[in-house]
């Protein structure tokens, strides 16, 4: 079966997360990635956090499945030739060293595009021009500076960063976004072209719900679906705002049977509007229905603390997935706190390709997440990461190299 960017070839200079995240979904796509990495070190998390003694980590082959590995120096003279010659062959070069590094290596933008005028540059930079281009940033730097953090938490705790990777994973789908847009682009113009994904304008973008609060703050002085309404204090900030969900349909995290052993026996419940009646006769309040303190939503918004009380006595009474069951028959929007114990054991998740088991020579099965992008015409299966440096001789083979020349390039330490 054919796949969607078959043909695409793709110079992956990335390392860490976000790079990675990035070249791996095109990889799922069918690009033939090829990772470029520092001969004899390689990226380096594949030694971070390791739970195997000598084998790559799982920080490694979580993010580099279906790429082939080469090790090339390329500040070495004759690695800067394999490099240029990889330039010409390549459609996409995708990097996330820090600011500069391609230029102090020699491959300014405009060296590459006298090299390939087709080729497309994509980069991610901790932050776009401006005060912080220079800083190096990892994910955390990006949710605090992108608004992620300051709008996470309790009003009365700290900052909180999320466990998502909306930072490095969420920038990585970001600049694939823009790889395979210039490359649409390309077929028009014939003309490669730079994209740049930073950050902490990904973060923003992924919170841009709450640049729209800050305007409505600015202009209302309270927002009344915010737990800070109607008993506490607004500051000229967007503030945190719990567990909240917003909106016509407010929400929060309730506790659920065995919540006082199981830090995860809670449900997201959700008070949308249609539903209110139905929700009134699942916890036994029917008479909430009519009241005029409870019957529609405005009324409701200052007495959302207690209504969520009352309804956890019932979530109280029911394990996470029993209340799931429950609500659902009635569409009152729910979702159970799944641990990523359960997430690992789900079978739907299996079956769709979302968590896969993959064996790797040195490691043995291991679990990783899937492609969560499914194409109907472009099946992704899912190969082990590489070892380093393993397709070295069979990609500058294919690029022209000789045994002889290949044998030059180990003897002088370039690969
Ligand atoms: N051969 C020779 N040199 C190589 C090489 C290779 N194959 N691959 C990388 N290098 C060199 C680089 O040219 C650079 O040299 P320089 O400092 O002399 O210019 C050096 O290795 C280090 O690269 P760098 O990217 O600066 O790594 P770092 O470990 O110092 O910084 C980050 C790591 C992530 C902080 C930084 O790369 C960064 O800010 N990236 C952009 C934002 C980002 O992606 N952050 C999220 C990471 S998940």
């Amino acid at each position: 079966m054919s796949k969607a960017l078959d043909g695409v070839r793709i110079l992956d200079f990335t390392h860490v997360q976000s790079g990675p995240t990035c070249t791996q979904l095109l990889a799922w796509f069918g690009a033939d990635v090829i990772k470029v990495e520092r001969a004899g070190e390689g990226d380096a998390t594949r030694g971070q956090l390791r739970d195997i003694p000598d084998v790559d980590s799982l920080y490694f082959t979580m993010l580099n499945h279906n790429k082939r590995s080469i090790t090339l120096d390329t500040k070495h003279s004759m690695g800067k030739e394999v490099l240029e010659t990889l330039i010409k062959e390549c459609d996409v070069l995708v990097e996330n060293f820090a600011p500069g590094a391609l230029d102090r290596m020699g491959f300014s933008w405009e060296r590459i595009q006298e090299i390939n005028p087709r080729m497309i540059v994509a980069s991610v930079k901790g932050f776009g021009p401006g005060p912080y281009e220079d800083c190096k940033v990892y994910e955390n730097v990006a949710q605090c500076a992108g608004g992620a953090a300051s709008t996470t938490g309790f009003d009365d705790g700290p900052p909180v960063v999320t466990g998502a990777q909306i930072g490095d994973s969420g920038t990585g789908v970001h600049l694939a976004l823009g790889i395979v847009t210039a490359l649409y682009q390309r077929n028009a113009t014939g003309r490669g072209q730079k994209v740049l994904a930073a950050m902490q304008d990904t973060v923003l973008n992924l919170c841009r719900v709450k640049l729209r609060d800050q305007q409505r703050l600015e202009r209302t002085g309270v927002m009344k679906e915010y737990p800070q309404y109607p008993n506490g204090t607004f500051g000229d900030a967007v503030p945190r705002a719990g567990n909240a969900s917003g909106g016509g349909q407010p929400g929060w995290i309730l506790k659920c049977k065995g919540w006082e052993t199981d830090p995860n026996a809670y449900i997201y419940f959700i008070t949308q509007a249609p539903v209110w009646g139905a929700i009134c006769k699942v916890i036994g309040k029917e008479e909430w229905i009519t009241d005029p303190d409870y019957a529609t939503p405005p009324a409701r918004l200052p007495h959302l603390k207690a209504i969520f009380a009352t309804i956890e006595e019932w979530t109280k009474t029911k394990t996470k997935l029993e209340a799931m069951d429950i609500l659902n028959k009635y569409d009152i929007p729910c979702g159970p706190i799944l641990s990523m114990k359960e997430i690992a054991e789900e079978p739907s998740l299996r079956a769709t390709g979302t968590v896969v088991e993959v064996d790797h020579p040195k490691r043995g099965k291991y679990l990783s997440v899937g492609n969560p992008i499914k194409l109907s015409d472009s099946a992704t299966e899912v190969t082990r990461s590489p070892l380093l440096g393993e397709h070295t001789e069979e990609v500058l083979a294919q690029l022209g190299y000789s045994a002889e020349q290949i044998a030059v390039l180990r003897t002088e330490r370039v690969i």
